[in-house]
């Protein structure tokens, strides 16, 4: 398989490059600006591999992104690059609507120009990731988010998300763009961004930081291990059918405030504090976010079905490993 990946040094993106370059068979192109989030050394296992490139190209810049995708001929695009993090979109969102939408625009733009260039090859993918939010806030009694879900995106973020993912839908409706849109919820994981939750609670934890917990605390959400997420986009890219949509779910539900203080508990046993107190003394709630979702969860059965998939990872074991991860790159360094 020729792979282009965008946004491959970020947390999903290079759990998928990894994965698929297990297999030497497969050649994989990163096109990744390398913003902010973007970490070198997510990569650094398959850097010197010959079957793996990178091309700092910012995915707005279409006559780029043109020329790329034409030279490099994928048979499968996996579109990851985007802008992530909610509280940014909340404080800022140009760079939201700049990439998330203009960025996805340009690349449907590159990839109908070279599907059209190779006689509109049948076997082409094109697959958007994007995330459950687009779907809004759910009660507590709700049914969980399926394909019939309509969307109702509530953030700067989710909004941006909920745009590309109709612009994907409209080039494969208008012209036959073989293009598939995936859902996920909230991944966890190795090589997270420190600004997320998980890797936040940690980082705060090792430097005797206040964790700060939005609100009460009790907004729900669901996690996925990354690696489940990423069997997942590469069972759609086997399997999946051209204009369909494919959410993937952890079936794990649990409150923000359960998840800080499962972490502060792990690290009471894997790190005692020196002055022997619990790290749950370190939690703060803070001000809620504006316009916080409640409650996010995926109705895995469809998946189930079409792909023969499921979320493996057990969510305790899952989460251990991941702190375990955390200890030991923050310890080298990266911290504050
Ligand atoms: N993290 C989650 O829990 C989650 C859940 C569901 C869906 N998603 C979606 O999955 C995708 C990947 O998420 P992530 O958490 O790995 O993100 P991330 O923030 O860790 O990484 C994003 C990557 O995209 C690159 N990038 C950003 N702007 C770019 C541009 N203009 N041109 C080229 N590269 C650019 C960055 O350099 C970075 O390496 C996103 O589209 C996100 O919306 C994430």
């Amino acid at each position: 398989m020729r792979a282009l990946v965008t946004g491959g040094y970020g947390f999903i993106g290079s759990c998928l490059i990894r994965t698929l370059l297990k297999n030497k068979d497969n050649f994989v192109l990163n096109v990744d600006y390398m913003t902010y989030a973007a970490d070198r050394a997510n990569l650094s296992v398959v850097e010197k591999k010959s079957n793996y490139e990178h091309k700092k190209i910012d995915i707005c810049e279409q006559a780029d992104v043109k020329k790329i995708v034409s030279d490099f001929q994928p048979d499968v695009i996996f579109h990851l690059a985007a802008e992530s993090h909610v509280d940014r979109s909340i404080h800022a969102a140009d760079d939201f609507i700049a990439t998330n939408i203009n960025g996805t625009y340009s690349l449907l733009e590159a990839m109908r120009h070279y599907w059209q260039e190779s006689q509109q090859r049948e076997d082409l993918k094109f697959i958007h990731v994007s995330t459950d939010e687009v779907y809004g806030s759910l009660n507590k009694e709700d049914a969980p988010f399926d394909n019939n879900t309509p969307y109702a995106p509530n953030s700067p973020y989710s909004a941006s998300k909920a745009a590309s993912d109709h612009l994907v839908r409209s080039w494969y409706k208008t012209y036959g763009l073989p293009t598939i849109i995936t859902h996920c919820s909230n991944n966890y994981g190795s090589h997270q961004n420190k600004e997320k939750l998980i890797p936040n609670t940690i980082n705060c934890i090792l430097n005797n930081k206040n964790i700060p917990v939005y609100g009460n605390g009790e907004n729900i959400r669901d996690w996925i291990h990354v690696q489940d997420h990423v069997d997942g986009l590469i069972a759609v890219y086997e399997q999946g059918q051209v204009g369909e949509t494919y959410n993937f779910g952890g079936d794990t539900e649990i409150s923000n405030i359960n998840i800080v203080l499962q972490i502060a508990g792990i690290l009471d046993d894997k790190k005692p504090s020196p002055a022997r107190t619990s790290y749950v003394d370190l939690i703060e709630f803070v001000t809620d976010r504006a316009g916080h979702d409640f409650r996010y969860a995926i109705d895995n059965s469809y998946v189930n079905k079409a792909l023969n998939w499921k979320p493996i990872v057990d969510f305790d074991i899952g989460l251990n490993e991941t702190v375990d991860y955390y200890l030991d790159y923050l310890s080298k360094g990266s911290s504050s």
